[in-house]
C-alpha cells in the first residue's frame, strides 16, 4: 500500500528510511521507532536528517505498527514524507527493494539508511552523498572504526583495501573476520535504477534466511562495479535495539541539545534535561536536575530553578520558576515569579508580575497582572483580577460532586486567609473577605465580606475548664 501522493516528478536526490522491523528486543508492545528519545519518538531523528539533508523525497518503510507509525509521520511531517508498507519483514534488502518501487525517478540519487539510528544527522548524510559524487562511485557507504564491533556488518576488503563485502555478525566465517573492526553504520547512497537492479537478484543465503542490503556490496563488487566507503562519525553508527541502548541514545542526545542551547546563549547547570522540542532564549537560566519537556518555551532572562518539572509550558521574559516546581500546560507571564513548590496544572494563565507561592496549586485559573497567592491554596476555575491578594489557606471549592463551577475574584480583591469560597461565586472589586470566611453569596464592590461565627469570649473560664476535665478524667 502506497500514500496517494505521488512523489514529486522532479525529485533528485531521495531517500528511503528503513523502520518496517518489529524490534524484538525491545520486548515492547509499541513499535521500537515509537520509543522516544528526548521527547520524541526515535524515527523522527532519522527523517528530520533526511529532509535536512536536501531529499525532496523521503520514503519510509513501514511495517510492524504501521497504523501509529503513518499517523505520527502524518502529524510530525505532513506531505513531506510518504510511507510505503513491507507486508512482510523478509530483511533490510527486500525492505529496501520495496522503497525503491516507491521511487519514480530513476536517475536520482537515493540514500538508504536506517530508521532505528536516532543520532543520525544531515551533515553524516551529505558526507556519504557528496563522495558518491566526488568519486564517481557506483555505491557508495559509509563506514566506522569502532572498538567493539560485536553486532555489525564487517566490512571486507581485498588486499588492495578496495571494499569486496560486508558480512553480518552471524555469517562471520572465522576469526579473522571476527576481528576486523571496520564495520558498517548502514548508508548506502548510489542511483535509484542502479540500485534497483542490484537487489532484484538478492538471495536469502546467510544465517537467518533474509534479504540483506548489505549483500548489494558484495554483487557490485563482483559485477566489477566501483565501491567506495568513507569514514563516519561514530555516533552515526548508534543503533538502537533494545532499551539499554536506548537510555544511551537518550543520554547522548540530551547532551547534543544542551550543547546547543549552551552555545546559543543559554546558561544550562548540571543535571538539567531538555527535550529536542523545546525552544529557550538567550540568557535565560536553566538550572540543575530542571527538566523541560513539549512544547515549552522558556523567555529571554528567565530562570528555572533547580529540580522544576515545565511541560507544555510558555514562560515570558526575566519570570522566575523557583526549586521543585511542577508546571504542565501553562502560561507564566513576563516577571511573574512562580515556586518554589508550586503546582500550575493545564489551563492556568499567569499574567506579567503575577506571584504563586509555595503549595499553591492552580488548575484552569487565570491571574490577571500583579495578582499574588503567596501560600498554601487551591485555584481551581478561577477568573482573578489585576493586584488580587489571595491570602494563604485559600481555597476555590470548585466542584461540588457533579459539576465544577468558577470563582470570579475582580480587581484589588483582598481575600484574606483560610477562606473557603464556594463556587460559582464573584468577589467584586476591591472588595475585602475577613480572614476565615466562607463565602457562598457573592460580595458586591467594595463590600466587607465576613462570613464566620462571631468570637465569644468568657472571662476566666479556661482555669475552670480545666479543672473540670481533670477530675472527669480521674487524674
Ligand atoms: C543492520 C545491518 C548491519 C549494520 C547495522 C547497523 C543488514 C543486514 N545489517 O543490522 O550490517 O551493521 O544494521 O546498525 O542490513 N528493517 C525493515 N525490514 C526488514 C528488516 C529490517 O524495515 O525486513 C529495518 C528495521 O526496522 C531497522 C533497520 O531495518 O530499522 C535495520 O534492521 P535491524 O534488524 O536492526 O538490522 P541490524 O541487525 O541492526
Ligand atoms: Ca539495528
Amino acid at each position: 500500500m502506497l500514500s496517494s501522493r505521488p512523489g514529486p516528478q522532479m525529485a533528485t536526490q531521495t531517500a528511503i528510511i528503513l523502520a518496517a522491523g518489529l524490534g524484538k528486543r525491545m520486548k515492547s508492545a509499541l513499535p521500537k521507532v515509537l520509543h522516544p528519545v528526548a521527547g520524541r519518538p526515535l524515527l523522527h531523528y532519522p527523517v528530520r536528517a533526511a529532509l535536512d539533508a536536501g531529499c525532496d523525497d523521503v520514503v519510509v518503510v513501514v511495517g510492524h505498527g504501521r497504523d501509529l507509525v503513518q499517523q505520527y509521520l502524518q502529524n510530525a511531517f505532513d506531505s513531506r514524507v510518504r510511507t510505503v508498507v513491507q507486508e512482510t519483514q523478509r530483511g533490510t534488502g527486500d525492505a529496501a527493494r520495496v522503497g525503491l518501487a516507491a521511487l519514480g525517478k530513476d536517475d536520482a540519487t537515493v540514500v538508504v539508511f536506517y530508521g532505528d539510528v536516532p543520532l543520525i544527522e544531515a551533515a553524516d548524510l551529505r558526507l556519504v552523498l557528496e563522495h558518491r559524487k566526488a568519486s564517481h562511485g557506483s555505491l557508495a557507504i559509509a563506514t566506522c572504526k569502532v572498538a567493539d564491533p560485536t553486532g555489525y556488518g564487517r566490512i571486507i576488503r581485498d588486499e588492495r583495501r578496495v571494499v569486496v563485502a560486508i558480512r553480518e555478525q552471524r555469517d562471520l566465517e572465522n576469526d579473522d573476520q571476527r576481528a576486523i573492526q571496520e564495520i558498517n553504520p548502514g548508508i548506502y547512497v548510489a542511483q535509484v535504477a542502479w540500485l534497483r537492479e542490484m537487489l532484484a537478484s538478492l538471495e536469502p543465503k546467510n544465517a537467518q534466511g533474509e534479504l540483506y542490503m548489505t549483500d548489494v556490496v558484495e554483487r557490485a563488487a563482483k559485477r566489477g562495479e566501483h565501491v567506495t566507503a568513507i569514514d563516519a562519525r561514530e555516533s552515526v553508527l548508534f543503533g538502537v535495539n533494545d532499551r539499554v541502548q536506548l537510555f544511551e541514545a537518550e543520554k547522548r542526545m540530551h547532551r547534543r541539545i544542551r550543547a546547543k542551547h549552551q552555545r546559543a546563549g543559554v546558561t544550562v547547570r548540571g543535571g538539567a534535561l531538555i527535550d529536542d522540542s523545546v525552544e529557550i532564549e538567550p540568557d535565560a537560566h536553566v538550572d540543575t536536575n530542571a527538566v523541560l519537556r513539549g512544547e515549552t518555551r522558556v523567555g529571554a532572562r528567565a530562570h528555572v530553578g533547580v529540580g522544576a518539572v515545565l511541560v507544555d509550558v510558555v514562560v515570558g521574559a526575566d519570570a522566575v520558576i523557583k526549586a521543585y516546581s511542577v508546571l504542565e500546560k501553562s502560561r507564566v507571564g513576563e516577571r511573574a515569579k512562580v515556586g518554589p513548590f508550586s503546582h500550575l496544572r493545564e489551563g492556568s494563565e499567569l499574567a506579567e508580575e503575577v506571584h504563586v507561592g509555595n503549595f499553591v496549586e492552580t488548575k484552569k485559573t487565570k491571574m490577571a497582572k500583579g495578582a499574588k497567592a503567596n501560600h498554601l491554596s487551591y485555584l481551581g476555575d478561577g477568573v482573578i483580577g489585576e493586584r488580587a491578594n489571595i491570602g494563604a489557606g485559600t481555597i476555590f471549592c470548585n466542584y461540588d460532586g457533579v459539576n465544577k463551577h468558577t470563582t470570579t475574584i475582580e480587581k484589588d480583591a483582598f481575600i484574606g486567609s483560610d477562606s473557603q469560597l464556594v463556587a460559582p461565586v464573584t468577589v467584586g472589586e476591591g472588595a475585602y473577605v475577613a480572614t476565615g470566611s466562607t463565602v457562598t453569596k457573592d460580595v458586591p464592590k467594595d463590600a466587607l465580606a465576613i462570613g464566620r461565627a462571631k468570637q465569644e469570649n468568657k472571662e476566666g473560664y479556661a482555669s475552670k475548664l480545666k479543672a473540670r476535665m481533670k477530675t472527669r478524667s480521674g487524674k
